[in-house]
């Protein structure tokens, strides 16, 4: 999963990670850095062609980023669900979108979808490439 750059900006890596720990996941890698573009594309690739990729990729690289390997019981449907619907106003209230957010292209956390879109996420941020 990753903090977005308005999560960091807002000061919520602390609060998103208490939640994770405390939910009893655990925290396998963390990184903070400044995506560039070609990797926030790639990252986002699923999303090419949208009428929100240009404004994504721009937001995205706007500053810094927390990418982290969580790992634990179902831990992608757990992560998910602390997380919120990408829709902060279809977010519950308890999760971090419902609870911080209120715009859809600013809210505050990404988290994978699948197995697959998490060990493809897992390896662009923690392969050899970019370690
Ligand atoms: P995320 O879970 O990181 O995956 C894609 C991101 O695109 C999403 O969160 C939002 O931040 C952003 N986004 C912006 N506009 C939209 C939209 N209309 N629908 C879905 N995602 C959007």
């Amino acid at each position: 999963m990753m903090i977005k750059p308005d999560g960091v900006r807002r000061k919520l890596i602390g609060e998103t990670i208490k939640r994770i720990e405390e939910k009893g996941l655990t925290l396998e890698a963390m990184k903070l850095m400044v995506l560039g573009k070609e990797m926030a594309k790639e990252h986002y690739v699923q999303h090419k062609g949208k009428s929100f990729f240009n404004d994504l990729i721009d937001y995205v690289t706007s500053g810094p980023v927390v990418a982290m390997i969580v790992n634990g019981k179902n831990a992608i449907s757990v992560v998910r669900k602390m997380m919120g619907a990408t829709d902060p106003l279809k977010a519950e209230l308890g999760t971090v979108r419902g609870d911080f957010a209120l715009d859809i292209s600013e809210n505050i956390v990404h988290s994978s979808d699948s197995e697959e879109s998490a060990k493809r996420e897992i390896s662009l941020f923690f392969g050899k490439k970019n370690r």
